[in-house]
């Protein structure tokens, strides 16, 4: 999908649809807004009768489309339900409009940016929010398909004359959306890549890829060398596949001379079958998303050296499929870290936190990062806490979790605080290893992961997002979930740690 800006008004070009925002209607409020005396005349006053007939009444989610009589196009109006408006409003309103338009012969399409202006949401933020809505919402993944519907292709962001004249400072911002969507749809296709192309080396090689188009260094790490770094968790886990593991480590330099360092780690289980504490099978096909956060991961770089924020950002993903066999891992194995510590394995579906192990202290060590931030399918109980909408954050840095809720808040990815306390971390101690990966009862299981986590990121600020819930939109709950979280891959954690990143400049 293309995305721009036009100085002038929707109705001024020729395009075969255009979206205006529209607020729901107040009590005293009898006439038409004046907002849309425009495009009520292009519609020979169709707008009026719709709005004196409660057709239209501009709540939240609404979307009317009229044919304007004059054969140019359809007017399409969008609910933006009452004040105060926030940006994920219209998000939602751009998403769902380019949804609703998909196989009807819409190819060019018009957003009114000036209608879906509001106390609190300037012309940068309609911009923004349109924009990533549109393209977020008219993603599919079709690799795989022989054929599809005509969607979208061109979306404009119209200005008309009072906004026409900052056109430059909002392109700019234009730009840096568009690189922050981008790189959670690169994210999108790589998790909803079916396993048996996606496995450990594949992701390996689509990291090498991005690396060189980017000009950044990329390590690929294969079995060999994780055995020589005492890598054993990561090791373990891949054990049962014939797709052997992979971690994978991104250098982007940094764009500030002396600014920070994050380490961003990700959970890259290209496929989660339990092993052989296996999964029932409902639902077991999902588990190809267990890889969502190393793909994350991947998103996060290609966003930051694209963007040149002013952190050094590491990128660490660790890869593996977890299945059942004869030369699987199994439970009661104990383990060897890369930082020395052993893991008792009672389960060998807890296996995100056998991965991370590694890899957490393999950035911490290397890198000596400034923050670590891990972003992983960790725990089922973190969608029974908190649903398919909101990520946990969890760790040992109160300031980098609020800024990192901040930057979600900002972007429409919401993350919500879970406490780590002194009786989880008992919870996780083993009787004859450090710690063990697994705990009955499985009561707070998010937290058990968290507090498990915390062994291997020595004393550096860290913040463990538990994506399990929002890294993918499934088709029954689909109704429920944010209409720019199209079903499959959402690229969950890309936009929000890409967001974060360009605003430390300040904190560092
Ligand atoms: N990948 C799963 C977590 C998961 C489950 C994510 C369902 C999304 C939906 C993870 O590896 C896992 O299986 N976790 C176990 C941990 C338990 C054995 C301690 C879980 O959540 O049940
Ligand atoms: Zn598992
Ligand atoms: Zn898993």
């Amino acid at each position: 999908m293309k995305i721009g800006l036009d100085r002038r008004e929707a109705t001024a070009g020729s395009y075969d649809a255009s979206v205006s925002g529209l607020f729901e209607r107040s009590e005293k409020e009898d006439a038409l807004p004046r907002s849309l005396a425009a495009e009520d005349k292009l519609l020979g006053g169709l707008l009026t009768r719709a709005w004196d007939g409660r057709e239209i009444r501009g709540r939240a989610k609404e979307l009317t489309s009229l044919f304007r009589p004059d054969g140019k196009g359809r007017v399409l109006v969008a609910g933006l339900g009452r004040r105060p408006l926030r940006s994920d409003t219209i998000r939602e309103a751009a998403a769902n409009a380019v949804q609703k338009l998909k196989g009807r012969g819409v190819r060019t399409l018009a957003f009114r940016v000036g209608s879906f202006l509001s106390e609190g949401i300037d012309a940068e933020a309609a911009v923004r929010a349109i924009a990533s809505g549109a393209a977020l919402g008219g993603y599919e993944y079709l690799r795989y398909k022989s054929s599809t519907e005509g969607a979208v292709e061109e979306v404009t962001l119209a200005l008309g004359d009072d906004l026409g004249r900052t056109e430059g400072a909002l392109k700019k911002s234009l730009d840096q959306e568009l690189i922050l969507v981008d790189s959670a749809l690169f994210t999108r296709d790589l998790a909803n890549t079916p396993p048996n192309e996606a496995t450990p080396e594949w992701l390996a090689g689509e990291a090498q890829r991005l690396g060189k188009e980017l000009g950044i260094k990329v390590t690929v790490f294969d079995e060999h060398r994780l055995e020589e770094m005492h890598c054993g968790g990561i090791l373990a886990v891949g054990s049962g596949s014939v797709h052997p593991p992979r971690m994978v480590v991104l250098e982007y330099p940094g764009g500030a001379r002396s600014g920070k360092t994050v380490a961003v780690v990700g959970k890259g289980i290209t496929f989660d079958s339990g092993g052989i504490s296996i999964k029932p099978a409902l639902n077991m096909a999902e588990m190809k998303f267990d890889k969502s956060g190393a793909c994350a991961v991947l998103g996060i770089v290609r966003a930051a050296a694209l963007l040149k924020v002013p952190p050094k950002v590491i990128g660490v993903m660790a890869c593996a499929e977890n299945l059942p066999g004869g030369s699987a891992y199994r439970p009661s194995d104990v383990v060897r870290t890369f930082n020395g510590k052993t893991i008792e394995v009672t389960d060998t579906d807890a296996e995100g936190r056998v991965v991370l192990s590694d890899a957490l202290a393999y950035a911490v060590e290397k890198y000596r990062p400034d923050e670590v931030i891990d972003l992983a399918t960790l725990t089922g109980a973190v969608v029974v806490a908190l649903g398919e909408n909101i990520g946990a954050v969890l760790g040992n840095d109160d300031a980098l979790a609020r800024n990192l809720q901040i930057a979600g808040q900002a972007v429409g990815e919401p993350l919500w605080p879970l406490p780590l306390t002194d009786p989880h971390r008992d919870m996780v101690r083993s009787d004859i290893a450090d710690v063990r990966n697994h705990v009955e009862p499985r009561y707070a299981g998010t937290l058990l992961g968290a507090a498990f986590l915390e062994n291997f990121v020595g004393g550096t600020s860290w913040a463990h997002l538990d994506v399990a819930g929002p890294s993918w939109a499934r088709k029954a709950t689909l109704k429920w979930v944010p209409a720019y979280h199209p079903l499959g891959a959402t690229g969950f954690g890309v936009r929000l740690v890409g967001r974060y990143l360009l605003d430390s400049a300040r904190s560092s």
